[in-house]
């Protein structure tokens, strides 16, 4: 077992793809963002006239107030903690648990962002094995028998992804119930919901749910995708009050800006913005489906705002080929995918660039 640690590798960025092609316009599909903004979020944004010269505020109580009512499960204020992105929770939670002794169980194909923090801390890193059965719609998803099968005594750690990235897996909340429930309880659970708001309404049955009754569980989630501010890097942790007071002790005083906080705020009372985004992420679904049935394309699981397909051994000269093009995608190879591609679901003229070139690439090859 190596503990090197990899870098992480984001998605390819517009300028230098269209420096490196010389093209005038490109698409980027690499990242699983929005592709929207809200608008009460742009009009505040374009009005503010905030003094820039001053720290934000480092316990935005009401923010935390306002986050823990839309969530509900009876969340309070102490409930919540804002951070620099939800990786940054992430990070204060493994900085707060994980020492050189201690063993973090994470499944295979997660997000890279896991290992890479686990490792900073010394920690040792178990990789469970992923859910290989097709019949099931969790194919290369999370198999949370083998992560049981992996708890020793020095585990201290678990992170489940739910829904999952780059997979798009999704697993039902009576499992995470049964699992939380035979674990020992001095093991914390990550469950990252970074993606839950796309979930269809009749799968929305979040683990904050289990925060009162498990107090080894931290839930987190992110304002970087349905509510389209990922630039601004704002998400949260839940969890008990005290593990939350606790996680406070790690982080620095002024983890998120200003207009992270204020538009946060916006961005989750927009409803009219979620409900749009989410049919069209729905309607993009359906459309990437439809093309990649019609090519005979398998795909993984589609809970999230972007579809993961397996290109087989042309996914290197697709990837090209589509750069070429100034259609920006992620391949998989870091996270041991190598056959598969994600591409996110865009609005609905950026799609259809990535359609076009896609057919044209299968047109012009055999698979
Ligand atoms: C599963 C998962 N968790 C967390 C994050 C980090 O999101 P944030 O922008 O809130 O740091 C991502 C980002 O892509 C993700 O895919």
């Amino acid at each position: 077992m190596t503990n090197k640690i990899k870098k992480y590798t984001p998605g390819f960025n517009i300028h230098d793809v269209e420096k490196k092609y010389n093209l005038k316009k490109v698409v980027k599909l690499a990242s699983n963002e929005n592709p929207f903004i809200s608008k009460d979020v742009i009009s505040y944004i374009k009005k503010s006239t905030h003094k820039l010269n001053l720290y934000p505020d480092s316990n935005p109580v009401n923010l935390h107030s306002e986050i823990a009512k839309l969530i509900g499960y009876r969340m309070t204020n102490k409930n919540i903690i804002l951070g620099n992105g939800s990786n940054e929770i992430l990070e204060l939670i493994v900085r707060s648990t994980l020492n050189h002794k201690s063993e973090v169980i994470i499944p295979k194909h997660s997000f890279l962002v896991y290992e890479i923090i686990s490792k900073i801390q010394h920690a040792k890193v178990i990789t469970s094995k992923p859910d290989t059965n097709k019949k099931e719609n969790n194919y290369l998803g999370i198999d949370l028998n083998s992560i049981y099968e992996k708890i020793t005594s020095n585990t201290k750690l678990i992170f489940i992804a739910n829904p999952a990235n780059p997979t798009g897996t999704y697993l039902p909340l009576k499992y995470i119930e049964e699992f939380l429930r035979i674990i020992p309880k001095k093991i914390l659970v990550i469950l990252d919901e970074a993606y839950y708001e796309y979930l269809d309404s009749s799968f929305q049955k979040s683990a904050v749910s289990l925060i009162n009754k498990y107090k080894n569980l931290y839930v987190t989630r992110s304002f970087s995708k349905i509510y389209g501010l990922a630039s601004l890097r704002v998400g949260y942790g839940i969890s008990n009050p005290e593990n939350i007071e606790k996680l406070k002790l790690y982080k620095q005083p002024f983890n998120t800006n200003y207009f992270a906080q204020q538009t946060a705020g916006i961005a989750l009372k927009d409803f009219h913005f979620i409900n749009e985004s989410k049919k069209n992420n729905s309607d993009a679904m359906q459309q990437f489906k439809k093309v990649f049935d019609e090519l005979s394309i398998n795909y993984l699981g589609t809970y999230c705002n972007f579809i993961t397909f397996r290109a087989g051994t042309c996914s290197g000269s697709l990837f090209e080929y589509l750069l070429t093009k100034g259609v920006i995608i992620r391949p998989l190879n870091n996270y041991k995918l190598p056959e598969y591609l994600r591409v996110s679901l865009g609005s609905p003229s950026d799609n259809k660039v990535f359609i076009k070139y896609l057919k044209e690439f299968y047109d012009g090859t055999t698979k």
